[in-house]
């Protein structure tokens, strides 16, 4: 006879909890351990496509001019798509009259249109940073004494542990200043600009105990040392002149300080790495839980904007610095990022936006230089997913191209009215390449005028509509409005643009520099 097993009711009731709830933990704990997905940045680029039903794209051109598929720059062929998305039209078809109309109907949903087609969207709920000083430093920039705080922003990942991402900023502020002083926020590398050195007291025994460690590792350096009584392994480094900037002014960062500002620098790697490969990891990563993106989520300049904006975060928290005129700067790729920060995030008070090119201040339309197809091919990852389908020449949706893209840079600019926001150029003849298309970005800047105007912003003085203003000579600042333009006869920076920069804000600001 067979034996039936009976358990009483309890346990099975507590084995079946068990196990019911075993199954809801297992999957929720291989998501949030499981490594992030390892791609290549063109298996990355390709997974998008899969996503967007995209076959083929068409290839972006070259930079090289020589090339024989170079970049077009001939003027005749640059505006394929002649008519610009108005900023002050709404989607649907009525004019913006007032500002009321701009704040409440057409900012959003030009905000929304750049989120879901260009840039892509921050995640409603981002992860929660914590800034540290990691370290204080009495340095000198120049003749200046300032104070130096390294930073580091911790972004919690409770959430997916497998990726940590550590945010990286240096707040360098005059250290006599008399009260909160303005702050330019740069992105590029952090770290300490001039590192405060030991005294001489300090010199020696430093030197005491390298001669030690030396003699241990070599005993025959004992008679070379005994040879050179007078020498010492390490000496306080000497005052050396910095590299002046290309128009033989000091550099940006000694003109900040000298006109009484404060600086930080963002190392925009250090919250979103600049490749596709990077892009199951960094905040965007860490978000998707180490998985490759969906069509309208973020690309690399938003999460850069994602990081300054954290970074702006602190800076509301320091009380040495006036947190209401925190400005944003960056060149190149670093300009767009400068551009969309400023867009977007609308603490910021102004921005110096250094030759920006496609993705930034020039026309996604023109056809001149750098194109829509270079930034949905190798840059893909600066932009939302959806973005590479302005560049497909085979998908399931046909096939589109630059004239599809609802928005343009115009509006972009037009997002930062009525701040502070100064377009810089330098000249191709110094290697600001004609690839950047100033001439695109200067159209653009003329367009989003009209939106300053609407919000009672003083314009740009310069007559014409974008078809027609003449783009002003090199060197001419037009620097009266709080929309500013100026193409300096430097090349791919920003730096001769500083101290025009300086003038200007100072001037809206109201802010004096030191006597
Ligand atoms: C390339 C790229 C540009 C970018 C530049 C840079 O030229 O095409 O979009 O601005 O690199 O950042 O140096």
């Amino acid at each position: 006879m067979e034996r039936v097993v009976t358990l009483p009711f309890r346990t099975l009731l507590v084995a079946g909890c068990f196990a019911w709830g075993f199954a809801v933990w297992a999957p929720a704990m291989a998501q949030t351990s499981a490594p992030p997905v390892t791609f290549t940045s063109d298996q990355d680029h390709q997974n998008m496509m899969d996503q967007l039903g995209i076959k083929a794209l068409r290839p972006g051109p070259s930079g090289n001019e020589k090339a024989p598929n170079h970049a077009n720059n001939d003027e005749s062929l640059a505006n394929p798509y002649p008519n610009l998305p108005d900023p002050l039209t709404l989607n649907d078809g009525q004019k913006v009259t007032t500002a009321q109309v701009w704040w409440d109907k057409r900012r959003p949903e030009i905000v929304e249109m750049y989120s879901k087609y260009v840039y892509g969207r921050i995640p409603k709920d981002t992860p929660k940073v914590t800034w540290t000083v990691a370290a204080t430093d009495h340095e000198m920039i120049g003749f200046t004494p300032v104070i130096a705080k390294d930073l580091i922003g911790e972004v919690d990942n409770s959430a997916y542990p497998a990726i940590s991402v550590k945010m990286h900023m240096t707040l360098v502020t005059p250290a006599r200043a008399k009260g909160p002083v303005p702050v330019l926020m740069m992105f590029g590398r952090a770290g300490f600009p001039s590192p405060h050195e030991p005294s001489p007291d300090e010199f020696d025994r430093v030197n005491a105990a390298w001669k030690v460690v030396l003699e241990q590792q070599d005993p025959s350096l004992k008679e070379v040392f005994a040879q050179h009584p007078a020498w010492q392994p390490v000496k306080a480094t000497p005052f050396a002149f910095p590299q002046m900037n290309e128009d033989g002014d000091p550099p940006n960062t000694w003109q900040l300080i000298n006109a009484g500002w404060g600086y930080a620098m963002f190392d925009p790697a250090s919250v979103q790495a600049d490749d596709g490969a990077g892009i199951t990891r960094g905040i965007i990563g860490l978000v998707n839980k180490g998985q490759p993106r969906k069509p309208e989520d973020w690309g690399a300049l938003r999460a850069w904007q994602w990081g300054a904006g954290r970074g702006l975060d602190y800076l509301e928290t320091d009380p040495s610095v006036d947190a209401k005129h925190v400005g944003i700067e960056g060149v190149s790729r670093y300009g767009k990022a400068a551009l969309v920060t400023m867009a977007f995030d609308q603490r910021f008070a102004m921005v110096l936006v250094g030759s920006s090119g496609k993705g930034g201040a020039t026309l996604l339309r023109r056809n001149f230089g750098e194109a829509v197809e270079s930034l949905t091919g190798g840059e893909y990852y600066w932009m939302a997913g959806n973005f590479i389908k302005y560049g497909a020449s085979e998908a399931t949706f046909g096939s589109m191209n630059p004239g599809d893209i609802p928005v343009d840079s115009n509006e972009l600019i037009a997002l930062c009215a009525p701040r502070l926001t100064f377009i810089s150029y330098g000249i191709p003849e110094k290697g600001d390449a004609k690839w950047l298309d100033h001439e695109g970005s200067f159209m653009a800047t003329i367009d989003a005028n009209r939106v300053f105007t609407l919000l009672g912003a003083k314009a740009l003085d310069i007559q014409g509509d974008y078809k027609t203003a003449k783009m002003p000579p090199v060197n001419e600042g037009h620097l009266d409005g709080a929309l500013a333009w100026r193409q300096h006869d430097g090349g791919h920076t920003d730096a001769p643009n500083m101290k025009w920069f300086l003038l200007w804000a100072d001037k809206f600001i109201e802010h004096t520099p030191p006597q």
